[in-house]
């Protein structure tokens, strides 16, 4: 199986993607799990991701606390999407496995370190901070990373939390500005993607049918992030972004992409954050991304279902 790192900050739409990587273990060996601050404070994200282990009956995953605020910005929060707790919806038990005392940027550096260069994949699902950390803290692992495949940014669909920026990389720019410039061969699972996965009525009674836990969870979390995505976008359902990034590791041939250059705005106050991304080749600036832009979405709700159905 793919050695991965999952970088998150749950998030609802984490949790799933946590569950399908969980679910896949013929595929993907999860050798950690490293929290981060983002749609709410790093004290939620970590548990919150411990929850998640536990609800896919693995609580001998390891989990990591990182980074608990941007480089160099004050923290920017989601609780507006995803609750006061990360993980609105169903009433879910505290973790009782423990969290790592290792903090998650130390675990990125040594993992890379220890692990045969170009054999672990790092799986971001949250703002860039972990990883931006581990990349200046220790630049001699960058060359060790097999890829990045991350959520975040948009082209077509510009923002969701400012006009021009997309929540993950406006939150800590000067991460994602690192990222992108590290040379490391990366995908992202931009809004232009993720806002076609998304969940309507029948998808949600297909997870709820599932019949397990972890199905009716899944079914729970997505009524409550659906709420606020009917209201704010009109849409039917909501959009597991994050979920995109495992599904991708899973089966490459439900995405399509372009390789582009994607350059960060870090200093304007009115697109900061923003995903510069030369879709059509007008500069020469030299690709470093495969930013995605369609997505198969019933292919991609059948591996989830398919997937979630194993927990
Ligand atoms: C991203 O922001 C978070 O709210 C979601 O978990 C996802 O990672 C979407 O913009
Ligand atoms: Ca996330």
């Amino acid at each position: 199986p793919r050695k991965i790192i999952i970088d998150t900050d749950p998030g609802q739409d984490d949790a799933v993607a946590i569950l399908l990587a969980l679910a896949s273990p013929e595929e993907l060996d999860v050798l950690g799990v490293t929290a981060v601050a983002g749609n709410v404070p790093l004290p939620l994200t970590q548990k919150n991701a411990r929850i998640v282990c536990e609800l896919a009956g693995r609580p001998d995953v390891k989990v990591f606390a990182g980074c608990d605020a941007p480089l160099s910005r004050n923290l920017v929060t989601a609780e507006h999407v995803h609750g006061k707790t990360g993980l609105d919806g169903p009433v879910m038990p505290d973790p009782s496995m423990p969290l790592q005392d290792q903090h998650a940027v130390d675990f990125i550096i040594e993992t890379l370190r220890a692990q045969p260069a170009g054999t672990v994949t790092l799986c971001p699902l949250g703002p860039l901070t972990n990883i931006a950390s581990a990349f200046e803290r220790a630049p001699d692992i960058v060359e060790r990373v097999q890829e990045i495949v991350l959520m975040g940014g948009a082209y077509f669909q510009v923002g969701n939390i400012t006009p021009a920026a997309e929540f993950n990389i406006y939150v800590d720019p000067e991460a994602a500005k690192i990222v992108f410039g590290s040379g490391v061969p990366i995908v992202v699972m931009p809004l232009d993607v993720t806002h076609k996965a998304l969940t309507n009525r029948a998808r949600v009674e297909a997870f709820r049918s599932l019949g397990n836990e972890a199905g009716r969870m899944v079914a729970e979390w997505t009524d409550f992030f659906e709420r606020f995505d009917k209201e704010k976008y009109g849409s039917e359902g909501a959009p597991l972004h994050d979920p995109c990034v495992i599904a991708y590791l899973l089966r490459p041939e439900l995405f399509k992409g372009r390789h582009v250059n994607v350059e960060i705005e870090t200093s304007s106050d009115l697109t900061l954050g923003m995903t510069v991304a030369d879709w059509w080749g007008v500069t020469d600036r030299a690709p470093n991304a495969l930013f995605m832009g369609d997505l198969d979405a019933n292919g991609f709700f059948t591996l989830l279902n398919e997937r979630i159905a194993r927990l």
